[in-house]
């Protein structure tokens, strides 16, 4: 018995270490880097309707048009979403005028979702700037690890929500640590968005959903489930919905907040919360400028291109992200009813601002220009110019028309060029 065990086990071993290396082997051939290899594609019209009504004016769009497509990515990508919760309950639990050595007003709000006191809670971190007249324009984002890592300031509460596990900062147990703080301040241009005369809100991610996949049994899915639900169904909410429905949530907050002008709210994330930034955009028309930072596969990149991520690789990796419905898709972009630009297009006439980044070619910095460029005839309806060349613009030339568009170089990331350009856009659109 002990013997064959012993030959049984390292067999067992070796098979199972050869098909997980076959199959990364398989998705690393899978990601297409060559521009001569994307396919041939043709993209949906955003200005045909589905009975094939042409869309010649802004009406049309707003009428007819906008909230087909609107259904279409509610159904075939990001899920159906609750609405504004019955109970919600806002408590601002912290306020420190003299913050970040007296430049700041620094708020905290807890943001509970029901009446449940173990249910799940929000918490938005806000700064705002004190030598600037209320109320003020605020970016919105989310964030990855927690309020704390935004900025070493340690009035900020540590987040003791689960957050993921990180060896080089050491996190283990899946809870942040002091140590935590202030590490991605390099993403949160705080003093600068402070100093041209803007406020920051921020709230982590995983407050509104833990980004894991544990079949939805945490986070806020849990407060919408009917008698005997125990998941999502195949066409509702997956976590981008969710943490998008988190930020209009935050928006219904400042509604309240006399400190903030909730009519020049921008809406900016990175990555997978970039694709979350858009669809927030998309659903809360109360996001008066929307920001994709390096959003990629099923955020401002093209899917037919099928260049760096795809749609079955990002269902593959990260199902829980979008409605069951999505995975239909996998390798069969072009049955698709969208494609990213009319998520860009579900902006107008509101300003959408679209950044690349050149190392970051998983996420298709072509595709991403060319989604902003293709959303541009449904701006022309409005008397907007979005992007009209066809060409990608040279690195760090920015083009901030209704639509804007860099790439800069270097990796996947936020800096302060990034901000820069966000803060040139918002000064352009929000006077
Ligand atoms: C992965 C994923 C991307 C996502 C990124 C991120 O790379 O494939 O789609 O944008 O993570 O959010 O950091």
């Amino acid at each position: 018995m002990h013997v064959k065990n012993d030959i049984i086990r390292p067999v067992i071993l070796s098979i199972f270490v050869i098909l997980l290396i076959s199959m990364n082997t398989v998705y690393a051939q899978e990601a297409n880097y060559d521009e001569s290899k994307v396919p041939q594609y043709t993209l949906p019209d955003p200005l045909v309707c589905l009975d094939g009504t042409p869309v010649r004016d802004k009406t049309i769009w707003q009428k007819k048009r906008r909230p087909e497509i609107l259904k279409l990515f509610v159904e075939h990508v990001y899920g159906r979403a609750p609405g504004k919760p019955a109970s919600m309950k806002f408590d601002v639990y912290s306020v420190d005028t003299n913050a970040l050595g007296g430049k700041a007003t620094r708020k905290q709000v807890r943001v509970s979702f029901s009446n449940d006191r173990n249910g799940p809670v929000m918490d938005i971190l806000i700064y705002l700037p004190n030598n600037q007249p209320k109320p003020v324009p605020v970016f919105l984002g989310l964030n990855f690890y927690g309020n704390q890592t935004i900025n070493s300031d340690t009035g900020i509460t540590i987040t003791q929500s689960w957050i993921r596990n990180r060896d080089d900062i050491g996190i283990t147990d899946h809870r942040a640590t002091v140590g935590t703080r202030g590490i991605s301040a390099s993403r949160w241009a705080v003093d600068r968005i402070l100093e041209r005369g803007y406020g920051l809100a921020t709230i982590y991610y995983g407050d509104i959903d833990p980004d894991f996949d544990d079949g939805f049994q945490n986070g806020v899915h849990l407060l919408f489930y009917r008698a005997g639900q125990t998941k999502p169904a195949f066409d509702e909410w997956g976590s981008i919905g969710a943490w998008a429905w988190g930020l209009s949530r935050a928006m219904d907050y400042f509604e309240t907040d006399t400190d903030i002008d909730q009519t020049h709210v921008a809406v900016m994330g990175h990555s997978r919360l970039g694709k979350t930034s858009l669809w927030a955009g998309a659903t809360d028309e109360r996001f008066a400028l929307v920001i994709s930072n390096d959003s990629g596969c099923g955020g401002a990149a093209l899917s037919r291109r099928r260049f760096g991520e795809t749609v079955e690789r990002i269902n593959t990796s990260f199902q829980h992200w979008f409605c069951d419905y999505f995975t239909r898709y996998n390798g069969k972009e072009d049955d698709l009813p969208v494609d990213q630009h009319m998520l860009i297009a579900l902006m107008a006439p509101r300003s959408v601002y679209v950044a690349s980044a050149e190392e970051d070619q998983w996420a298709d910095p072509k595709g991403e220009f060319l989604s902003a460029r293709y959303a541009s005839p449904v701006y022309a309806l409005f008397g907007l110019k979005g992007i009209e060349q066809d060409t990608m613009p040279e690195l760090s030339s920015p083009i901030m028309n209704a639509i804007g568009y860099h790439i800069r170089p270097g990796k996947h990331d936020v800096t302060d060029y990034d901000w820069e350009q966000y803060l040139n856009f918002a000064d352009k659109h929000f006077n």
